[in-house]
């Protein structure tokens, strides 16, 4: 089993969740940016991570997703401002798996991360971001211990279905 965990970052919360999920994972593995990954033939499971931005996913993770080859499996995770389970982060899963047309979606796991104070200053004066940027004050300090925790079961879970 060959495994690669690939992520978007811009300010380290989903790199947070990338580790841990590549921490949980026994088999051969490789992690690194989307920006730097030169090919993804050979992978049983491609885990895929990025932050929500504007309810949707950042241009450079849609980039990578789209040249995902036919029928490879992947697993999304996402970080987000917002609260976990929410309407709006679901938005981002469901675009990223309209983006993956091909490939064989296997699961998402969505969890929160902290939002630079100054950006939720912005939000909540902008009608558009209200809704999230009110939501986005309380995540500080995420994604915690648990979140993380949760990160690794979720791969584990994943790697427990890539190999049916
Ligand atoms: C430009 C921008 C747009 C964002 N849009 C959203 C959003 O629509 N919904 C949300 O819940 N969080 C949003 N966020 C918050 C990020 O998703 C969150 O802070 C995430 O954990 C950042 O991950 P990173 O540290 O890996 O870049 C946005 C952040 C930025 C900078």
């Amino acid at each position: 089993m060959k495994v690669l965990v690939t992520y978007f970052s811009e300010t380290g919360n989903t790199k947070k969740v990338a580790n841990a999920i590549y921490e949980a994972i026994d088999f051969e593995k490789e992690i690194k940016p989307v920006q730097e990954v030169k090919k993804t033939e050979g992978y049983d499971i491609i885990f895929c991570g990025f932050p929500v931005h504007a309810h949707s996913v950042p241009s450079k993770a849609a980039d990578f997703i789209k040249q995902i080859p036919e029928g490879q499996k992947v697993a999304f995770f996402s970080t987000h401002g917002s609260l976990r389970g929410g309407q709006l982060p679901r938005q981002a899963f469901e675009h990223a798996i309209s983006l993956a047309i091909k490939a064989n979606v296997l699961g998402h796991f969505g969890t929160r991360g902290q939002v630079n104070p100054k950006v939720i200053d912005m939000l909540l004066k902008s009608p558009e971001h209200k809704a999230w940027g009110e939501e986005a004050q309380s995540a500080i300090g995420h994604p915690d211990a648990n979140d993380l925790s949760d990160a690794k079961t979720f791969a584990a879970e994943m790697i427990a279905k890539a190999r049916k």
